[in-house]
């Protein structure tokens, strides 16, 4: 175990004193004492093994006799969700689609995304030839043939629920999920892919997003998909659906919004919304860069009301600014927006990356909680309403030299697909004009033009799981560079016979980690464990020869054949300090 390499005075040290379930390090020695053992086991067996040629661990996991038994999708016999198997829907009219259309072409594409464009009505001679690049169209059924149509409050939104059904008769096959979206909504497919993915397509699904704005949701309902933010449905549902649509209609027709319409029909289906994070309708106005600044850690999945708010860089048109999000999209859409947080301790800084979107430096050591609220550079959607306006947490825009960030944005990519490197620059937005922060020892910020970001594009960062950050400051170039990394020794261990144990970097989940020393293979890799399993190392009964185990280095004692050991979280925490949490550094 390392402390942490800084020679910070105690007090610090003692204010962060904390207890964690369980002390990693008195796991650590446990481990460590295990993975010698299993080595022994492992060749003492490996010559005479009737197992030797299957992939057979020496150890057992006793996992709870009452551990899940949730169902579980069927995915044995069935390819994963791919593009191929959404449709979108996407509403338009005639008239926006002549600016709108730069939207949708800025995700859609062709002839691998599947779907198309509805209409109120025929393109006429100005949109012909319907361009490539654009979805195909379909022009809507005419609701005024609807025996309801003269007591419909609002035909263009019934219109643009109907396309739902609309889209089920044009009769495209293979499908899983249909996407509801609107002309203005940007959706970031290969996220869907994988969210829509966790779900059991053949099962009735819901899944949407609620307003930003508090005021909305009352409005309408918390329960609702707004469909700016794009909602999806499973194609089951969508059958289902499609029988009962016009009745619905029929039932609604004072209804005013089609989102409203939609979820009345679906409730009276019996299926409610999922709500997924990282779906947006931003109901929100003026400049949401606080809002893209600290996303939840959840794939971005959709963003909406680009006619409405600021443009998302600066310096750039509403159009130019959503192509310029998607170069970094393309690259790898699971880190879009995703925050990842790091300290600099020698000048006192807080650095949050929100990958190819900003980058942000406080002069102070603020903790992560605070950072991952979102700072209110954006007004609600009503200017009338009243607070609370938003459905999170927000942190005030302050003049506050140890509140108020420098702030950078995302300025170009480079993407090495041999080794999956990717580069990411973020340059100053503009001069922050605060003196420094004299709390934290005045170290300005003020030089630093550049920020660099080195990540990885090979693995897609798991959906949920916060990456480590390390940050690196050339005050000779006025940039700092900040490599992202996955928070486990996976990628620490790939050639190396032994893991100093002091170089893992620890993220505070419950769980026993197992990590082999000097592995006989190099298939055998670190493992997390869930913190209430049994560890059983046991020498085959078969062995030819005894195995050796010791405990931290010492007491070594011999197994013989048949016996084990058996290792588990001991009941009492063992206490940690820290001076920013044990993600970075402990003792
Ligand atoms: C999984 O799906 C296959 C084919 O769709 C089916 O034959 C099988 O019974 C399913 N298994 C379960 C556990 O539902
Ligand atoms: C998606 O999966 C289907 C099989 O379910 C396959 O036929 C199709 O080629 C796949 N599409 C892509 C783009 O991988
Ligand atoms: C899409 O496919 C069609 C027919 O297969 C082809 O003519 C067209 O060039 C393709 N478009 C793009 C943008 O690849
Ligand atoms: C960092 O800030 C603390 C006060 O929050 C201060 O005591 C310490 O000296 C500062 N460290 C440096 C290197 O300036
Ligand atoms: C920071 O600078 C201000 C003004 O120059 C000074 O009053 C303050 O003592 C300085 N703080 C530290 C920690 O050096
Ligand atoms: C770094 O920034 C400082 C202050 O803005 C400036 O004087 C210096 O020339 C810059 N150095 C480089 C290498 O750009």
């Amino acid at each position: 175990m390392t402390p942490s390499n800084d020679t910070n005075s105690r007090s610090s040290v003692l204010q962060n004193y904390r207890a964690l379930p369980l002390g990693i390090l008195g796991r650590s020695i446990a481990v460590s004492g295990l993975v010698l053992l299993l080595l022994y086991a492992f060749l003492s067996k490996s010559h005479d093994s009737p197992f030797s040629d299957s992939f057979n661990l020496p150890f057992h996991l006793q996992w709870p006799a009452d551990s899940s038994s949730t169902s579980v999708h069927n995915t044995t016999m069935e390819s994963p969700t791919n593009i191929s198997h959404i449709g979108f829907i996407v509403i338009g009219s005639l008239n926006s689609w002549r600016w709108r259309k730069a939207y949708i072409e800025s995700w859609w594409r062709p002839n691998v995304t599947r779907g198309y464009v509805f209409l109120d009505k025929e393109p006429t001679q100005e949109f012909l030839p319907w361009p490539a690049t654009s979805p195909p169209f379909q022009v809507n059924a005419d609701i005024t043939k609807l025996r309801v149509f003269p007591r419909i409050a609002n035909p263009l939104q019934v219109r643009m629920f109907h396309s739902l059904l609309d889209m089920y008769r044009v009769g495209d096959k293979d499908l899983r999920w249909l996407i509801m979206c609107d002309d203005d909504s940007v959706m970031f497919v290969d996220n869907l892919v994988e969210v829509l993915g966790k779900y059991d397509h053949t099962k009735y699904q819901y899944i949407g997003g609620i307003s930003e704005c508090v005021k909305s949701n009352a409005d309408f309902s918390f329960d609702m998909g707004f469909g700016g933010a794009g909602y999806a449905v499973s194609y089951p549902f969508a059958q289902a659906i499609s029988t009962k649509l016009d009745d619905c209609i029929e039932r609604y027709p004072y209804l005013w919004v089609s989102d409203h319409m939609a979820q009345s029909c679906f409730a009276d289906l019996g299926i409610a919304l999922s709500i997924e994070k990282g779906i947006h309708q931003i109901d929100l106005h003026g400049d949401i860069s606080g809002f893209l600044s600290s996303h939840p850690q959840s794939p971005l999945l959709t963003l909406h009301h680009f006619d409405t708010i600021d443009p998302i860089f600066p310096k750039m048109d509403k159009f130019e600014a959503i192509r310029h999000l998607m170069k970094a999209a393309k690259v790898d859409q699971s880190r879009l927006a995703q925050q990842t947080i790091c300290y600099q301790r020698k000048s006192n800084w807080s650095f949050s990356v929100s990958w190819g979107y900003s980058a942000n430096i406080y002069e102070n050591i603020i903790p992560r909680s605070i950072l991952r609220k979102p700072l209110e550079t954006f007004r609600p959607w009503e200017r009338n309403a009243r607070p609370p306006f938003f459905m999170f947490n927000t942190r005030w825009v302050s003049n506050n030299p140890c509140e108020a960030p420098h702030v950078f944005f995302f300025e170009s990519i480079e993407h090495n697909p041999e080794n999956g490197q990717v580069l990411t620059t973020y340059v100053r937005a503009a001069q922050r004009n605060l003196p420094p922060c004299s709390a934290s020892g005045n170290h300005s910020a003020d030089s630093i033009s550049k920020i660099r970001v080195l990540s990885q594009a090979k693995t897609r960062k798991t959906a949920g799981v916060i990456e480590c950050c390390d940050v690196d400051y050339k005050a000779e170039t006025n940039s700092s560079d900040i490599k992202i990394s996955v928070c486990s020794c996976k990628h620490r261990v790939k050639n190396a016979l032994s893991i100093p144990i002091s170089r893992i970097r620890v993220q505070q989940v419950p769980g026993i980690l197992f990590t082999p020393f000097c592995p006989h293979s190099l298939s055998f890799r670190s493992m997390i464990l869930p913190e209430h399993v049994t560890i059983r190392v046991q020498v085959p009964f078969n062995s030819r020869n005894p195995a050796w185990v010791s405990f931290d280095g010492k007491e070594r004692k011999q197994l013989t054949a048949g016996d084990a050991l058996v290792c588990s979280m001991a009941p009492w925490p063992v206490p940690t300090a820290c001076q920013i949490d044990s993600a970075n550094d402990f003792l």
